[in-house]
């Protein structure tokens, strides 16, 4: 009997094709799978990403809340116009404390992976206020009410102990500071020492949209102005050993 014969009995024979394509798939699928449960990590650790203060958490599911997302990624990938237009690609590393990640799928408008520090907060109360006003061809909804609408952060630390359940590594300290810190990331004015020396030197403190109480705005622009800020690529270098 030839190979093709022998094939033809598998072809002719309904179950046993059934139980051989499932004995392929499942080995295909163990080769695969397998590997990924006994590596440490298969994200490569890069010096700079730190958990997203209390301001910044709160902003982000104001983000999450308005659907952002549904217009915005969050991906910047490694392909040269992408890379020219937004900046570095993006790591796997920069979204390992978003729970879930905002990568995408759609742009609407443009990707946001690196758009902190790109405008001045300014620019982005009236962006979010009238987003025509500053970019006449714009298609953006109009967030004005963000700014109108005031936190007390009462939620914060419970937010933040469920981002450490999946793995955010929040501590103690930084629970038990998380109203504070809220208040005082949104005010200059404020002792902020302790939320500098929980979350690093490099955190922005200021009144982000200029009026005062802490605001969903102020929020929102406090995440925004962080985004794709934490790595410092000037001195990145992936490593090629992985
Ligand atoms: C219906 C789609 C849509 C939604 C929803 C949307 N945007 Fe936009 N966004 C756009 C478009 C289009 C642009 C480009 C024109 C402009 O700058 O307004 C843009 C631009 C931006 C920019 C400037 C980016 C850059 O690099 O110039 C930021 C920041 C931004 N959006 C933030 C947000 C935030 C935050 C939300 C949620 C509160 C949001 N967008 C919701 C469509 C959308």
């Amino acid at each position: 009997m030839g190979i093709l014969d022998k094939h033809k009995v598998i072809e002719t024979n309904a179950t046993l094709l059934l139980i051989l394509s499932f004995l392929v798939v499942t080995i295909g699928g163990l080769v695969q799978i397998v590997p990924l449960f006994y590596l440490e990590n298969t994200i490569e650790k890069v010096e700079g990403m730190r958990p997203y203060t209390p301001l910044e958490l709160a902003g982000r599911d104001v983000y999450l809340r308005e659907g952002c997302y549904v217009c915005h990624s969050q991906m910047i990938r490694p392909m040269r116009d992408e890379v020219e237009r937004y900046g570095h690609y993006s790591l796997a590393a920069e979204s390992m404390y978003d729970h879930p990640f905002q990568w995408g799928s759609k742009r609407t408008g443009p990707d946001l992976a690196r758009v902190g520090g790109r405008y001045s907060d300014d620019w982005h109360v009236d962006h979010l206020r009238d987003p025509q006003s500053v970019v006449p061809e714009s298609v953006m909804p109009k967030y004005g009410f963000l700014e109108a609408t005031l936190l007390e952060g009462e939620h914060i630390g419970d937010v933040m102990k469920t981002n450490g359940f999946v793995g955010v590594p929040y501590t103690d300290d930084m629970i038990e500071a998380a109203r504070a810190d809220f208040r005082a990331q949104a005010d200059p004015d404020s002792d902020f020492d302790g939320l500098l020396e929980r979350y690093g030197e490099a955190v922005n403190v200021r009144n982000f949209d200029g009026q005062p109480g802490v605001s969903e705005a102020d929020a929102l622009i406090a995440y925004l102005q962080v985004l794709g800020t934490m790595v410092d690529f000037s001195t990145f270098t992936p490593d090629a050993s992985r």
